[in-house]
């Protein structure tokens, strides 16, 4: 096992949370290519936080740019270039890769996250909230990917049971249901690896 490409069907879907559960799960590194915001802190920042593994296990972003929007657009307002050879893959195994946003938000003007997913050869996991809506977020998801020749291991889900959305999702979609992390009142390191492992079985990631 090589490790995860993290994506999921929306920005704000949890996808730093079930990152930083995956890789304390893992006892992996965690890896954030590009960080477009910086003034409300980074997700390797809330990583390391909630993983509650050691600084250097969080690897450092290979772009931080200033605006939280599309990294092609952050990219530009801070006048920095984006290449593929700064976007190579670390070394370090199991390494738990967090995209920005969902497969189809563009790195650079004409060149999209799912077809770095591509090139990086990772399976992606995609991170789908349960509530109204993901259906259609989900599948497209999940097609996109494949289209692109992204290998999907599967979805975790986020949120409250609805057994029907995600029955439904894995059906149609044909992809395993990794597991489903209920949304916690109270988060931290502690509560978050607590509900992890109760959420999701470590065979499932191998
Ligand atoms: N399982 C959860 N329980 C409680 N809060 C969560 C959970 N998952 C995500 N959140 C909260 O929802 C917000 C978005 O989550 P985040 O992981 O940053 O999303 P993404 O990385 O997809 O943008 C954050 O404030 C985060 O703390
Ligand atoms: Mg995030």
């Amino acid at each position: 096992m090589t490790g995860f490409v993290v994506t999921g069907t929306d920005t704000d879907v949890g996808k730093t949370v079930f990152a930083a559960g995956l890789t304390a799960l893992l006892d992996g590194w965690y890896w954030k290519p590009v960080q477009a915001g910086l003034s409300d802190g980074t997700d390797a920042g809330r990583v390391a936080a909630l993983s509650g593994l050691s600084q250097e296990r969080i690897l450092p972003e290979a772009y931080r740019l200033t605006t939280p929007c599309s990294p092609h657009r952050a990219a530009e307002i801070d006048e920095v270039e984006v290449t593929r050879e700064h976007l190579a893959l670390p070394p370090q195994r199991p390494l738990v890769v967090e995209g920005a946003g969902g497969a189809l938000v563009p790195v650079t003007p004409d060149w999209l996250m799912a077809d770095l997913f591509a090139e990086w050869g990772l399976p992606a996991i995609v991170v789908a909230r349960t509530a109204l809506g993901t259906i259609n977020h989900s599948l497209m998801t999940i097609e996109v990917l494949r289209a692109r020749g992204v290998p999907v291991h599967g979805v975790a889900f986020i949120g409250d049971a609805v057994p029907d959305s995600e029955q439904t999702i894995c059906r149609i979609g044909a992809v395993r249901h990794l597991g489903r992390l209920p949304v916690l009142p109270q988060l931290d390191a502690k509560t978050l690896r607590q509900a992890f492992v109760r959420a999701f079985d470590k065979s499932a990631f191998s």
